[in-house]
């Protein structure tokens, strides 16, 4: 059995978040996901400096999943494990990737790099999915993320037209970027003590550091 990624104690008349035990992601997640990181680092130039001003791309409003969600999610979907949201990452980010991937001719400099990442997020999923049980990764998902599932899964065509976002393949990085940090913070660790990779706000008034230029 898994246990809950957190627990609320009522305390007071208050509610308390208290991290409890997570399902700890285990350490060979490690060595791909760093890998996938060090790809992501190049994120601004390709997918911002080597693309139009302000282009978006359409893609399912639930793709649009950000830190803001994670902690919703924590908060308000009962018996949430913190596995189904790493499978969640994984499902949402596959999708984003491809969708990127359709827009961009074969020629365009910036695929082969999002080729790339496509690959290193299949190859981390692969260790993922060895490095657990069967049972925990078939497990019966909360209702909420069951119909977040369903409806990334929907055939495109059949996907209402009210469901559709444009987003910056750079914003969908970020994204995609940010809530690796939260999600398996285990393998990013940081010698800052007070680093956390979940508070939305982290990455608000980190905010500069994603301007340095990149080599
Ligand atoms: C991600 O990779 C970049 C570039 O290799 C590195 O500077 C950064 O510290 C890494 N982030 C984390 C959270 O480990
Ligand atoms: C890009 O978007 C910004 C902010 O919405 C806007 O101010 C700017 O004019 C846009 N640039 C182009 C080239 O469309
Ligand atoms: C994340 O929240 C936004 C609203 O802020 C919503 O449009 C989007 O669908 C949510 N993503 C997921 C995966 O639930």
């Amino acid at each position: 059995m898994i246990q809950l990624s957190t627990s609320a104690c009522l305390l007071g008349g208050l509610f308390l978040i208290a991290p409890a035990v997570m399902a700890p992601t285990p350490a060979s997640m490690c060595t791909p996901l760093k890998t996938m990181n060090d790809s992501l680092s190049h994120r601004r130039r390709y997918m911002k400096h080597n693309l139009p001003i302000n282009y978006t791309i359409r893609v399912h409003q639930k793709e649009i999943f950000k830190l803001s969600n994670i902690s919703r999610m924590r908060l308000h979907v009962e018996g949430l494990d913190e596995l189904v949201l790493q499978m969640l990452w994984f499902q949402i980010n596959k999708g984003v990737l491809k969708k990127i991937l359709r827009v961009m001719p074969e020629r365009h400099p910036s695929r082969p790099y999002t080729a790339e990442l496509e690959q290193r997020l299949k190859d981390a999923e692969g260790v993922f999915d060895q490095s657990h049980h069967a049972e925990e990764l078939q497990q019966e998902l909360p209702e909420t993320i069951q119909n977040i599932w369903d409806s990334l899964t929907e055939e495109p065509d059949r996907v209402p037209e009210s469901s559709w976002r444009y987003a910056s393949p750079k914003s969908l990085l970020d994204n995609f970027c940010h809530t690796m940090y939260c999600l398996f913070r285990e393998c990013f660790a940081s010698t800052e003590a007070q680093e956390d990779y979940c508070a939305v706000t982290h990455w608000r008034k980190g905010r500069k550091k994603d301007l340095q230029p990149e080599s």
